[in-house]
């Protein structure tokens, strides 16, 4: 992440002595993408963070495939998922390919473990819930329409307020999840006509330092398996940090649409990238303004990206078949748009309320085993259907 952020105390240069009130040494720490060329932030514990008592493999974790892989545009309604248990182990995994694999939970447990996913980045979309991510970095307070963007080997925990219930997104990605470049000069700052600004990236705010002795449990995520750690001392002792490594939070509510006088295509609403996948925002705006303009998408096919749209919004309520926390997979190779009568109805419309969060993934997606509990499996009939009922209800444009 390309702004700088320090909390708490560090030294007045890196890699000199730092020292605690007894005398002692802190422990420094690099911690950061790509060893030691990438973004990274220095980290002052109180304790080393690899006193480590004991260590065993949990479990595996691989994602498994669904035995139906026929060719067809698919609709999960994760209303219908198995929900509760925990926010880090709990979660279900939808579609996967090697560099992006979607899931999805509902937790309602707190985790008494810490959690770090060693190999991948997460970006959790936090359709509902409220609450405080603890990390090493400090707290980093989320609700309701934030993307919690978590890189790769950061310490934390989700202390959920469980008086919100909670509908997390999940996405894990091989790769770095980061700002489009296209949004980003040449010194990686955010440029004007970008739908947003670092005014609209939240950093952790709060550092927290516990020096406690005792068994801490850390669960790390790595070569598709669980692994368990335990420390001999209280994992959130870090008294200050700088760098540009760190957990961050957007909301979707801070997205800027980019409008036009006709349709725009999806990539308008790109909000981050990653290796092999892009990450879209759908706002509520005004439609394209053009008396003529038809605001529903025309029918396309994206060859070479697979799509997957999450609906977040109660706006799609009206939409045949299609209700809040749907997920449709639209895959490459064949084509897809408006249900039969929806461009005509969408004529004249002047604005939309729809929220939706699309995964678009450059290579084919796999769908997961465990998605087929809650598919609806006449999905790839809704258009033939739609063009027999000929239903006039508004039009929504998500593409
Ligand atoms: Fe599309």
């Amino acid at each position: 992440m390309p702004i700088y952020h320090t909390l708490g105390e560090v030294p007045r240069k890196r890699h000199i002595a730092f020292r605690k009130p007894d005398g002692g040494l802190y422990s420094e720490q690099l911690v950061g993408h790509e060893g030691f060329s990438g973004t990274s932030a220095l980290l002052y514990h109180v304790h080393p963070p690899t006193t480590v008592k004991s260590v065993r493999r949990l479990r595996e974790t691989p994602y498994v495939a669904a035995e139906d892989v026929t060719l067809k545009h698919r609709h999960w309604r994760t209303a219908q998922a198995r929900a509760g248990g925990s926010p880090t182990l709990d979660r279900v995994p939808l579609l996967f390919n090697p560099d992006i694999a979607m899931l999805y939970a509902e937790p309602d447990e707190q985790d008494a473990h810490f959690y770090r996913n060693a190999q991948g980045d997460e970006v959790v979309y936090v359709a509902k819930g409220a609450g405080v991510l603890e990390t090493q970095f400090g707290d980093l307070p989320y609700r309701g329409g934030d993307y919690v963007v978590i890189h790769r080997g950061i310490l934390h925990r989700w202390r959920m307020d469980l008086s919100v219930p909670h509908k997390l997104l999940v996405m894990e990605s091989r790769g770095h999840v980061r700002w489009p470049k296209r949004y980003r000069n040449q010194f990686g700052q955010l440029i004007e006509g970008a739908p947003y600004s670092e005014r609209d990236i939240r950093r952790p705010t709060e550092l927290r330092t516990y020096d406690e002795m005792g068994d801490h449990r850390i669960l790390v995520k790595q070569y598709d398996g669980l692994n368990e750690y335990v420390l001999d001392h209280h994992p959130l002792d870090v008294v200050g940090w700088d760098g540009y490594f760190y957990p961050w939070a957007f909301s979707i509510h801070d997205f800027e649409p980019i409008v036009g006088r006709v349709h725009q295509p999806p990539p308008v609403h790109q909000t981050f990238e990653g290796d092999g996948f892009v990450i879209c925002s759908f706002c509520p705006r005004p439609y394209d303004f053009d008396p003529q303009a038809v605001p529903a998408p025309y029918n396309h096919s994206n060859v070479d990206s697979d799509e997957v749209i999450y609906y977040a919004s109660e706006e799609f309520m009206s939409r045949k078949g299609i209700e809040f926390g749907s997920i449709t997979h639209h895959p490459d190779g064949i084509p897809h748009g408006p249900h039969p009568g929806r461009a005509e109805a969408s004529i004249g419309q002047k604005e939309t309320k729809e929220l939706a969060v699309m995964m678009d993934s450059f290579r084919p997606l796999k769908v997961a085993q465990a998605a087929a509990a809650f598919e609806d499996p006449g999905y790839h009939r809704s258009w033939i259907e739609a063009q027999h009922e000929r239903v006039a209800s508004p039009a929504t444009i998500t593409d």
